[in-house]
């Protein structure tokens, strides 16, 4: 009793010497951005630890004297605060890192070796550290690419083996971090098909919280792989520490969140490893997709304006370009059109005003047609009956007609009823001994076999060759993987647990070859809904659909969420008859995103033709603003009886507010102003109405004339009502 006691009173006491000794040799590795800094630092047994996260120093050199703030005994001692914890030897944390020797043996060290710097630009740093096992073979290399002024990280590891046998990672993550704050609150999605993108928010307590996916194919459909992540106390839009992070992997993915015995927070980000170990060949690397994130101290608001900058401008195919208007037949005609019904409707896309005409999914097959969801996916053949003349002749019309041309394919899927399943069963992911499960009635393409790789890079390529104005192509993807085992893995003596690994490989490799010959023409990623959406698969794409779901009311609290990680040009929104709301309700909606629509045109009556060709032309005046501007959400619909966001160019001298009803109470509306963000306190600012329908009137003084600093400190009111549910007001600099 009496030595218990006189213990606990020593050891505070000896931690400090030890650590103070310590720092002395120490090498300390700060990692910056413009104003957050990540800082690892070796111990006396050179294990590499993170000692540092958040608000960036005047001086580096004071890193160093972090630690010896710190009075938990081992937190910062390389037990918790691993820069990538091995599994197996003295670290007995949950891991980043596990293997299997090719002796069996199943402990892993890693110890620091070296580090380099290296600058891309002015603007892009890549911090590389070595880390390797002193007794076996293993080495670890950890990359930290940061962008300065978007303070952003992207992190990922390298794992070498030198073994003369194969070892297997058995887990292999992306990114180890680590956080000391007095509370972390989560901020999780859940959704499934025309539900997505739901957030909780939830404090985290001692122990582990696990966000994950094991659907393979579409591996979001339930969770996508992006969070908040709040220190202290939840975040608001302009205050609190707030991290958002995301990783770029199309497949499975795993995120650790777990509060230590320190109540310290340990991040364990990467591929899921769930039936996927992955061999590794002696002398071979394998290298982690990337996790991506960005802190703020100043709330969730300047964190997405960063994530924002960031994927236009490196991430997000054409990200700083342009996109087109169109029109989409797919809730038009379902699967039911021939040429004459397109022709029609390519017309019609001219008389809207839209860029592009989008012929979407039942064009193809021909022993089993296309006729519904049940047949002909894989057999990527015109049908003869629905267009005799082939795809040229509806480029061809379509040109004729004034707009250019899509097409929707996809490519990574089969229906068991087509001539491509009958021909090349083993090409389809199934388990030979159990019965078939489909959903949609398909089946994914075995992407780990370098002939379904071809084949699937083929249909692309043979409508770009043989249609050589092909403008635009959504590529979809509607089965999640059930009994994944692949007959190419088994046939060619590898390991079944690659599969989920080697598909999205393979899915990268086909995408990697369509960008090299076709490096501009825009392509939707959808997957019936936003079950597929990551910074990986962006480099190839320039948009997503973010949900099957597009009535208007649910894209709002939907747009509101994904906008925290995706800027508004990659965001795919379509006006179409989902919902109880007046067109122009659904249409200011569809304007927060890129626009496009799913009508039937020729249904429209006068005023409402009439104002969906002045939206378009208003859209067209205001999507420079839109894409490439700043975003502000103002207020919160979970919060509210109505929304409001705002977009504003970089240099303050116009902004577009969008604003919506979502409540259906009496009174619901915006009673008294809220604050505008985004404009320059020292301008005056006009406002005007846009997009009003045909015959009515604004409710806004248009001729006052407002200080930004009025706007921004007294606020706004775009007058929100039940008789005007949806406003749009330009705010212009005069
Ligand atoms: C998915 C897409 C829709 C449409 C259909 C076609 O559900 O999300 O937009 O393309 O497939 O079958």
């Amino acid at each position: 009793m009496y030595s218990a006691l006189r213990l606990s009173f020593l050891l505070p006491f000896l931690f400090l010497i030890t650590k103070n000794s310590l720092a002395q040799n120490a090498v300390t590795i700060p990692i910056e951005t413009l104003h957050n800094a990540l800082v690892l630092q070796t111990d006396k047994e050179n294990h590499l630890g993170i000692t540092y996260f958040g608000k960036k120093l005047g001086s580096a050199v004071e890193y160093q004297l972090v630690t010896s703030q710190s009075r938990q005994h081992d937190g910062n001692a390389g037990t918790y605060n691993s820069a990538y914890t091995p599994a197996g030897s003295w670290n007995v944390s949950e891991p980043a890192l596990q293997v299997t020797h090719s002796d069996g043996n199943k402990s892993m060290d890693l110890v620091y070796v070296s580090h380099k710097t290296s600058k891309e630009n002015d603007n892009v740093t890549l911090t590389s550290i070595v880390l390797k096992d002193p007794v076996y073979a293993v080495e670890v290399t950890l990359h930290y690419k940061t962008y300065i002024h978007e303070d952003v990280t992207e992190q990922w590891s390298v794992i070498k083996s030198a073994e003369k046998g194969e070892i297997t990672l058995n887990k292999y993550a992306s990114a180890n971090l680590y956080f000391i704050a007095k509370d972390y609150f989560l901020t999780h999605y859940n959704g499934t098909w025309a539900k997505e993108m739901n957030p909780e928010q939830e404090q985290l307590t001692a122990g582990m919280r696990v966000l994950d996916s094991k659907l393979g194919t579409r591996a979001n459909l339930f969770q996508p792989p992006s969070f908040q992540l709040s220190f202290d106390k939840p975040a608001t839009e302009t205050e609190g520490k707030v991290l958002l992070g995301t990783l770029g992997w199309s497949g499975n993915f795993r995120m650790d969140f777990e509060v230590d015995s320190y109540h310290n927070l340990r991040l364990i980000a990467g591929i899921n490893n769930y039936a996927s170990e992955y061999p590794l060949a002696s002398n071979k690397e394998f290298t982690t997709p990337s996790f991506i994130y960005t802190f703020s101290e100043n709330g969730k608001g300047e964190a997405s304006r960063n994530l924002h900058n960031w994927a236009r401008k490196y991430r997000i195919l054409d990200g700083e370009g342009s996109r087109m208007t169109l029109l989409n037949n797919w809730e038009a005609t379902y699967f039911g059109f021939n040429e004459e019904k397109l022709s029609g409707l390519f017309k019609d896309g001219k008389k809207l005003g839209v860029d592009l005409f989008l012929l979407d999914d039942g064009w193809f097959a021909n022993k089993y047609p296309r006729n519904n969801d049940q047949a002909g996916l894989g057999d990527w053949q015109e049908n003869v009956k629905k267009l005799p003349h082939g795809i040229g002749y509806l480029v061809k019309e379509a040109k004729n007609a004034g707009v250019k041309f899509g097409i929707w394919v996809e490519p990574e899927m089969v229906n068991p009823k087509s001539e491509l399943y009958e021909k090349h069963p083993d090409w389809v992911i199934k388990e030979p001994q159990r019965p078939e499960h489909h959903m949609r009635n398909q089946l994914p393409l075995d992407l780990s076999n370098p002939e379904v790789q071809k084949f699937v890079f083929g249909v692309l390529d043979k409508l770009f060759i043989e249609n050589p104005d092909l403008a635009y192509i959504k590529w979809d993807c509607n089965a999640i993987t059930f009994n994944a085992h692949s007959a190419y893995l088994e046939k060619s003596k590898q390991k079944q647990s690659q599969l989920y690994v080697d598909y999205v490989k393979g899915l990268y490799k086909v995408l990697e070859k369509l960008r090299a010959k076709y490096p501009k023409v825009p392509m939707m990623l959808c997957s019936g809904g936003g079950g597929r959406v990551d910074y990986e698969a962006l480099k190839y794409f320039t948009e997503f659909w973010p949900s099957d779901n597009t009535d208007p009311l649910e894209r709002i609290f939907m747009q509101w969420e994904y906008s925290y990680f995706y800027p508004a040009i990659a965001q795919s929104a379509h006006v179409t008859d989902w919902g109880k709301q007046p067109l122009k309700y659904r249409t200011d909606v569809a304007m927060m995103g890129r626009l496009g629509y799913d009508i039937v045109v020729s249904h429209l009556n006068e005023k409402d033709l009439q104002f969906s060709q002045q939206a378009v032309a208003t859209y067209n005046s205001i999507k420079d603003v839109v894409w490439h501007g700043d975003l502000y959400r103002l207020v919160d619909p979970k919060e509210n009886s109505y929304a409001s966001l705002l977009f504003s160019s970089k240099n303050k001298d116009r902004a577009i507010l969008f604003s919506y009803l979502t409540g259906n109470r009496n009174g619901d509306g915006s009673d008294t102003p809220f604050r505008l963000q985004g404009l320059d306190p020292a301008k005056k600012y006009k406002v005007k109405e846009l997009n009003l329908y045909p015959e009515t009137k604004t409710a806004l003084k248009e001729d006052q004339v407002y200080s930004g600093e009025f706007l921004m400190t007294v606020g706004f009111n775009p007058a929100v009502s039940a008789r005007r549910t949806s406003v749009i007001v330009e705010i212009s600099a005069q």
